[in-house]
């Protein structure tokens, strides 16, 4: 019999104690179903994903050193594509900072990503949870 389930990974970065970040990463993950994972709490991907889904926030104009790190050191050969997600003030670069990272590394980024304002996480949530569920 023919099985067409992805394996579908959600890792993201989240520094401030509102957790914007993980808050929409967990929506993500509903919608995937499957568990969200702090990059702090795992700092290498494992198991091979169809779909890894990776987010995190500017702080300061830059993406946190950790993330930037984990991108870098992210296995090429353990990933399909993958589907980024950002949460911010106004800024977009944790996106186009992330995508430029990992498609030199020869990693497939989705054109199409997640974004949530940090003052409209609440209002995100269910969004995010359908983003997701296109994926599966
Ligand atoms: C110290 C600090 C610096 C920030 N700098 C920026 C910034 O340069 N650009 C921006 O759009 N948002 C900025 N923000 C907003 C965060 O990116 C936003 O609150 C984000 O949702 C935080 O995600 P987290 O709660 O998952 O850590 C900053 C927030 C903090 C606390």
């Amino acid at each position: 019999m023919e099985n067409n389930s992805k394996t579908i990974a959600v890792r993201y970065c989240s520094k401030t104690k509102a957790g914007n970040t993980r808050r929409i990463a967990e929506a993500i993950a509903k919608g995937a179903g499957v568990k969200a994972v702090s990059i702090a709490d795992e700092d290498k991907l494992t198991e091979y994903a169809d779909i890894l889904f990776l987010g995190g926030a500017p702080y300061a104009n830059i993406m946190d050193p950790e993330l930037r790190g984990y991108a870098e050191n992210l296995p090429s050969e353990k990933i399909g594509k993958v589907v980024l997600f950002t949460t911010s003030n106004w800024s977009r670069r944790t996106v186009r900072a992330l995508r430029k990272i990992l498609t030199e590394k020869g990693i497939a980024v989705v054109e199409e990503y997640f974004y949530a304002h940090m003052l409209s996480i609440d209002a995100k949530l269910k969004e995010a949870e359908s983003f997701a569920e296109k994926y599966i």
